[in-house]
């Protein structure tokens, strides 16, 4: 039997500050079949930040449980917190967040050496390059991101994120920086990426990206909406 790498049962968030509480998450449950493609789509304010926020383990739900390939996360001290996430998770962020200083093979190869793992160079060359060519920016390695096109820059990013192998790969509005032909050609990644196996779970306002997924979800409130689960995702949850 096949678990799911990513599972939240009765997850809530309430944010609650002196004069008013938000409830910004109501009792979600969600998993995420290994191989799947997610899009969480809904309206300003309906809770998609908090949520990618939780299942990046930048926040913790007020209630509820979050298992990552069966550890139950929500009961990790911050530097367990940390470690699970430098190693199963994979962020991609509508500003990219490149570090200027560095250049595309040394932002790529950045979760390897913070990581609590230890690796070779030679390992850690090895699985950049394999990153790099997997998005197709073998030829621009030495180039630092102000050399780089907006598009080429968030393909660096998309390879840092997956430079790891990371149980899930969490995308917050890739597009949102970029023209329609790059932003065209980055969510094509996302797809041939999905293909070859990444889990991806991703944030956007653009309908016509979130149809393009296996699985659409949308939020409303803080409750989630059942979308069109893919049929496989929904087979391997059930075997
Ligand atoms: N740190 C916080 N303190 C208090 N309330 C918060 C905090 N962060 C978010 N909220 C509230 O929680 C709700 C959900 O916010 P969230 O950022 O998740 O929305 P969103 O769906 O990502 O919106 P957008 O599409 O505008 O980015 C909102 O009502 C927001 O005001
Ligand atoms: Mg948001």
């Amino acid at each position: 039997m096949q678990h799911s790498p990513i599972k939240l049962t009765g997850v809530s968030k309430v944010y609650d500050s002196e004069l008013v509480e938000t409830h910004a998450l109501s009792d979600i449950n969600l998993e995420i079949a290994a191989g799947d493609y997610v899009s969480i789509s809904g309206p300003s304010g309906c809770g998609k930040s908090t949520l990618l926020s939780i299942l990046g383990l930048l926040d913790t739900p007020t209630s509820g449980q979050y298992l990552i390939d069966g550890i139950d996360v929500t009961s990790l001290d911050f530097n367990q917190s940390a470690e699970i996430r430098n190693e199963k998770i994979g962020f991609v962020f509508q500003s990219f967040n490149l570090i200027d200083e560095l250049n595309a093979f040394d932002n790529v190869a950045l979760p390897l050496r913070y990581s609590m793992k230890s690796r070779s160079a030679d390992e850690i060359e090895k699985l950049v390059n394999r990153a790099l060519e997997m998005v197709d920016m073998s030829h621009r390695k030495m180039h630092f991101p102000n050399q780089l096109s907006g598009g080429q820059q968030q393909r660096i990013a998309i390879a840092r994120a997956i430079v790891h192998h990371p149980t899930i790969l969490l995308v917050d509005e890739p597009t949102g920086n970029l023209d329609t032909k790059s932003g065209d050609m980055v969510m094509q990644l996302l797809a041939d990426l999905n293909e070859k196996g990444v889990t991806i779970c991703m944030v956007t306002h653009d309908a016509r990206y979130a149809n393009a997924t296996k699985t659409q979800l949308k939020l409303k409130d803080g409750v989630l909406m059942q979308g069109k689960p893919a049929e496989k995702a929904i087979a391997e949850v059930a075997v």
